[in-house]
């Protein structure tokens, strides 16, 4: 089973994602990670991209279908994955469906993560992660077990994403709806879209979206 999680920044995509990957055995294939790993190694691509990522603009597109093109041919991505982050544009939902054509693969449900814009600079803004293992937490809404202490693996050391500042979440939302809401025409008219509500909290939002997948 192959999936396309859609939604705003801040939506909840890599949190299901994470959650579907565990339960499905499926790969999240998270072009937003992808890239900061870029950015930590100093690579070319990486130099080329944090400033864009750091202002919330969209990195270009024949970056990004290079970095998917070469990741989804990987061996590990032929029993299934989830695209968290991509497509974003048209031109990259356009050339996804000619790469996966040509592999003999189709993307079985793209599912929307609706949610209110108010509702996503609270949720990004309190978004933090363990800086060792990389496990999501929420200042309100996803708290580890133990203050202080990530329920993964015992490490005390997190950090916060540089474009996660209330003034770049604008850019990022603005992005969002110039250039990857367009897609959302895209896909309903592919017979593959669905919606579920982002806005409920995050146990439910997973129930919804394996309703999506076991009526299939
Ligand atoms: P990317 O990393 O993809 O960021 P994004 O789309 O902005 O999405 P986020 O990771 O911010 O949010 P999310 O939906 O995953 O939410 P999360 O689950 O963490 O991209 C970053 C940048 O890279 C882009 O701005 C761009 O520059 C570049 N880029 C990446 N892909 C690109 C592409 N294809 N083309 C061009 N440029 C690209 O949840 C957020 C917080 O809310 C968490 O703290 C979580 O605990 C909490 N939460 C989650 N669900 C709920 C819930 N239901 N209720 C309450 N809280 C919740």
């Amino acid at each position: 089973m192959n999936l396309i999680l859609l939604g705003p920044p801040g939506a909840g995509k890599g949190t299901q994602a994470k959650r579907l990957e565990d339960a499905y055995g499926l790969i999240q294939l998270s072009t937003g990670d992808m890239l900061r790993a870029a950015v930590a190694s100093g690579s070319e691509i990486g130099q080329k991209a944090k400033e864009i990522m750091e202002r919330g603009e969209l990195v270009s597109d024949e970056i990004m279908i290079a970095m998917i093109r070469d990741r989804i041919q990987q061996p590990d991505c032929v029993h299934g994955f989830i695209l968290d982050g991509f497509p974003r544009t048209t031109v990259q939902a356009e050339v996804l469906d000619a790469m996966l054509a040509n592999m003999d693969v189709k993307i079985d449900h793209v599912i929307e993560m609706t949610v209110d814009d108010a509702a996503l600079v609270e949720r990004i803004t309190g978004r933090y992660s363990c800086a060792k293992c990389g496990a999501g937490y929420h200042d309100k809404y996803q708290q580890p077990e133990t203050d202080g202490v990530c329920d993964k693996c015992g490490s005390t050391e997190f950090s916060r994403r540089k474009d996660d500042k209330a003034e770049t979440v604008t850019s990022r939302l603005q992005a969002y709806h110039a250039q990857t809401a367009p897609l959302l025409p895209y896909y309903k008219a592919k017979g593959v879209l669905k919606a579920v509500d982002g806005m409920a909290d995050i146990d439910e939002v997973t129930s919804q979206i394996e309703l999506v997948l076991e009526a299939a």
